[in-house]
């Protein structure tokens, strides 16, 4: 009997679940590789316990289809936030279900992760200088040292809720843009420093948001663009960078997501276009993956074994690289839209590699090395990059 990898999902409104083809991809990638992939929510769990009503993906009838199955011994997470109710459910079973094997795990929120990022050196140059909110004097000070700063979230996503702040020339107001708690583009406005807090009343400022130095991303035609990286576990249990892409964000947007409406460009077009030499475009590269490869680690050594991050990098005009935010649960489909086929598919292939990889030092007797993965990994174990992406 094949292994089997259970993908954790969560029901939607109407019993709809997110991301059904990427898990129906992933069905048929388990396939190939000798791995029986089945989709479950916590709510498909009998009542004893002892069994899962999970959907199976069959390829002959190009369907999902209801099946009973036992607890898979490696489960992997793909649930997003979608509402404290979604959010309990997930972490309820999580905790309930401690004996089983999890691919991925919930990252702490951009304050905290910037915080322990920071305690790296390796890292420490690439973010850039963040405070969490604290009052309007603090935000003043912040926006006389920087003349674009960001405020941000810190347990947002997809752009929501984000505010760019530009010091305007000549005048003491900033213009203020970005969009609000459901994503929507806000009109740009000029405002003085001192009046930002109450336009943005209602927001939460101090217990939810971080105010983030701006990198200038503003590419010649005022839209901004940035990078997402995917950095992935690979069947050997190597951090690799599986791909990095551009995506530049509609006209408007102080943000790039894809979801609020940005397009994805390849890595090399748009860092060729930014820059004059193969060289500064090759260095800036081999920055960027390193970077990707330390921040899983050091993520890795802090949260224990994951198998992937999405890190959403900035160049600025000089070719300095900036983490921006790594997420947990990270989508692929930047490269599907990028046409870059080959990385698209290994990015769906590699978690269930990495689960085989899990798996196999599970059954092979115990050695002194064989729980090396199980334990937080040191920062230099895993150092590894893949030259052919
Ligand atoms: N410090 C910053 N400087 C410039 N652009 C930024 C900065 N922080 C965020 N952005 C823009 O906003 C987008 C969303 O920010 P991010 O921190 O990734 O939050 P989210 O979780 O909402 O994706 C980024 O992809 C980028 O386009
Ligand atoms: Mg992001």
């Amino acid at each position: 009997m094949n292994p089997q990898l259970g993908v954790l999902a969560i029901y939607m409104p109407g019993r709809k679940l997110e991301e059904l083809s990427f898990y129906r991809k992933l069905s048929m990638y388990g396939q190939k590789l000798g791995v029986d992939v089945f989709v479950f929510t916590p709510d498909d769990v009998d009542d004893n316990r002892t069994r899962i009503h999970a959907l199976v993906y069959n390829k002959a009838t190009r369907s999902w289809t209801r099946r009973w199955v036992g607890f898979p011994p490696i489960v992997y997470d793909r649930c997003r936030y979608h509402g404290a109710d979604n959010y309990r459910k997930i972490t309820r079973f999580r905790q309930k279900y401690t004996n089983l094997r999890y691919l991925s795990r919930p990252l702490a929120n951009k304050w905290t992760v910037h915080c322990l990022l920071s305690e790296n050196e390796n890292i420490a140059p690439h973010l850039p200088s963040t405070v969490h909110y604290k009052s309007r004097k603090q935000l003043e000070q912040f926006l006389k040292k920087y003349p674009i700063v960001y405020m941000k979230p810190k347990s947002g996503t997809g752009g929501r809720g984000i505010v760019r702040l530009q010091r305007l020339r000549g005048s003491s107001g900033y213009l203020m843009q970005g969009r609000d708690a459901n994503r929507r583009i806000l009109p740009a406005t000029k405002v003085p420093a001192a009046q930002i807090p109450t336009r943005l009343a209602g927001w939460g400022l101090q217990s939810k948001y971080i105010v983030q130095q701006g990198i200038p991303l503003e590419l010649k035609d005022g839209r901004v663009h940035d990078f997402r990286m995917l950095v992935q576990k690979d069947g050997k249990g190597m951090w690799q960078v599986t791909g990095c892409a551009g995506r530049i964000g509609p006209p408007f947007s102080v943000t790039s997501n894809l979801h609020g409406g940005g397009t994805a460009i390849s890595m090399e077009t748009m860092l060729k276009n930014r820059f004059r030499t193969e060289e500064t475009v090759k260095s800036i590269k081999e920055t960027a993956y390193t970077l990707g490869i330390h921040i899983a680690q050091h993520l890795e050594a802090k949260f224990g074994t994951f198998c992937e991050a999405g890190i959403d990098l900035a160049v600025d005009p000089s070719g300095h690289v900036w983490l921006l935010e790594v997420n947990p649960k990270p989508s692929r489909d930047v490269f599907r839209l990028t046409g870059d086929l080959q990385t698209y598919r290994r990015a769906i292939r590699r978690p269930i590699e990495f689960a085989l990889h899990l798996l196999e030092k599970k059954a092979a007797p115990k050695t002194d090395t064989n729980h090396l993965d199980l334990v937080p990994q040191s920062p230099q174990s895993e150092s590894h990059q893949d030259p052919s992406v």
